[in-house]
């Protein structure tokens, strides 16, 4: 594909110099024969058949320097091209793929999935941005880049006919916007890694939301699975820096396997290092878990408690938290009683009380005795808020404003027992979601948002 693509840029480039070649005169000699093709390594070769004795040295001299020059010109454009080809051999390899996918749904088009097109679309566009950077970074306006282009187009056009014959896709196109904005938090991720303010809680609060950042259909890549949760180990261990979880299921009601992955990438991936399947004995309901500490918080079944996955030692241990209702749930999902978080300042868990009226009650999880060490009554009751997370000991809740969007609308701060009233609003992908967390190791928000992985960027305000 590679060496077609080159073939076809050289017959263009050649194309390109045909004025020059046309002013040489050749219908002067009258007497004369001439034909030009292009040699196997791209030079201008030029056959001339003189049967008349008088030889028009000074012009077959011009006509030698003219190709010469050509020669040249196809070097310098090789040589640029040939810096580019490793990573343009990558991006064909990667269009021929899609080409081939391409192929199969086309003869096939009642047996297609339906990620299969949203992923399609999603490659396509990133391929034509990765196209793009590259043409700008030649800094050349070559027909390679051109036809790249229209084969690009060609295929997304492809693609969206195809896609018609499945009317209840109607999501596709803000899951593609939010993919290609995965793309650019990849790079950034690397400018992320040591961010001055991790740790630090010199600011007031939550200042604004974020984008959307990661957008992802769940491991099991079954949009059934709604209630879940996905993250990043809050206060990982050595060796384990980058650990993200997964655990999801069709049911509110039933929590029972977790995935790990060593990092980010292999989330992304589905490339789990660990996977635990949890007993009978064990099971747990609602998604507001966490990973802290090489350990899984989630609420455990029955007994109604908290319990804490130890996946070093592969231990259980459980609390009843006597105060804590069944009774409520959160807006988006049953089951929701016990929500864990962790922020700058450690563990935590909030629940609803009937003692606190159905309002959230904030309590503090000493992490040696795996006990609560301390309790806040505040003033939101449970089942009005979306969801809530810890930052900075100040508990955020969250509630819908519409179908994309969502808005921090409460917080309590723990040091101060003083509550706010305030509207931060951010986007999401789905309307609901089961599990929204923050992160005090990337600052970040993550989000179960109906069987999609959703992150954000937090800011904070530093006045
Ligand atoms: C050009 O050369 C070919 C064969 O080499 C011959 O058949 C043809 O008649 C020539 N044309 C002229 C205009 O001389
Ligand atoms: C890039 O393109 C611009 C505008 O066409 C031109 O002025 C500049 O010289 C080019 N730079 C290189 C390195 O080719
Ligand atoms: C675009 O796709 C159609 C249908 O597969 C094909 O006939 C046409 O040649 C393609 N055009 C280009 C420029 O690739
Ligand atoms: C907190 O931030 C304020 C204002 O930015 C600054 O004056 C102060 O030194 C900071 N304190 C710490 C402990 O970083
Ligand atoms: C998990 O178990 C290991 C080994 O027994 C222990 O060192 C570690 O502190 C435990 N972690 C938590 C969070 O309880
Ligand atoms: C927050 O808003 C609620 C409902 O509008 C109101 O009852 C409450 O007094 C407000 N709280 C504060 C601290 O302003």
């Amino acid at each position: 594909m590679w060496w077609g693509m080159m073939l076809l840029f050289l017959f263009l480039l050649f194309s390109a110099f045909s004025p020059a070649l046309a002013w040489i005169p050749v219908q002067d000699w009258e007497s004369g024969n001439v034909t030009a093709s292009v040699g196997s390594s791209g030079q201008c070769v030029c056959h001339v058949f003189l049967p008349d004795t008088t030889f028009p040295a000074d012009r077959v001299e011009h006509m030698q320097q003219v190709s010469k020059d050509l020669i040249v010109e196809v070097e310098i454009q090789k040589n640029k091209l040939v810096k580019y080809e490793d990573k343009l051999v990558i991006y064909l390899a990667e269009l021929k793929d899609l080409e081939e996918r391409l192929t199969i749904m086309e003869s096939s088009p009642d047996d297609y999935i339906k990620l299969e097109f949203e992923l399609l679309r999603i490659e396509l566009r990133e391929f034509e941005a990765l196209v793009s950077q590259l043409k700008n970074s030649l800094n050349s306006s070559s027909s390679l880049f051109d036809s790249l282009y229209i084969e690009i187009q060609n295929m997304t056009f492809i693609v969206n006919q195809l896609e018609t014959y499945d009317k209840s896709n109607l999501e596709v196109i803000r899951y593609q916007f939010a993919k290609l904005q995965k793309k650019l938090e990849e790079c950034q991720m690397d400018q992320d890694i040591i961010k001055p303010d991790v740790g630090n809680c010199n600011h007031t609060g939550i200042l604004s939301i974020g984008n959307p950042l990661v957008v992802q259909l769940n491991a099991h890549l079954n949009s059934n699975y709604l209630y879940g949760g996905w993250g990043r180990d809050s206060k990982p261990i050595r060796g384990n820096e980058n650990m993200h979880f997964y655990g999801a299921y069709s049911s509110p009601g039933m929590v029972y396997d977790f995935y790990f992955y060593s990092n980010y990438e292999n989330l992304i991936l589905r490339k789990a290092i660990k996977q635990y399947t949890l007993p009978n004995d064990w099971r747990g309901t609602g998604n507001n878990y966490i990973v802290h500490s090489n350990a899984i918080y989630y609420q455990h079944d029955s007994p109604f408690s908290m319990t804490k996955l130890n996946l070093t030692s592969s231990g259980y241990e459980y609390r009843v938290i006597s105060a804590a209702s069944q009774s409520f749930s959160y807006a988006y999902s049953s089951n929701q009683n016990l929500d864990f978080a962790a922020d700058e300042t450690g563990l935590w868990v909030l629940y609803a009380s009937t003692q606190n009226m159905g309002k959230i009650v904030i309590a503090k999880i000493d992490e040696k005795s795996f006990g609560i060490e301390a309790v806040w009554p505040t003033g939101m009751y449970k089942q009005s808020a979306g969801n809530a997370f810890m930052v900075c000991g100040v508990m955020y809740a969250t509630r819908s404003v519409d179908i994309s969007t969502e808005e921090i609308f409460y917080a309590y701060d723990t040091k101060t027992k003083q509550e706010r009233n305030l509207s931060i609003t951010f986007k999401k992908f789905q309307d609901k979601y089961t599990n929204l967390d923050y992160n005090p190791i990337d600052q970040k928000l993550y989000m179960y948002n109906n069987g999609y992985y959703v992150s954000y960027n937090v800011k904070f305000n530093k006045e």
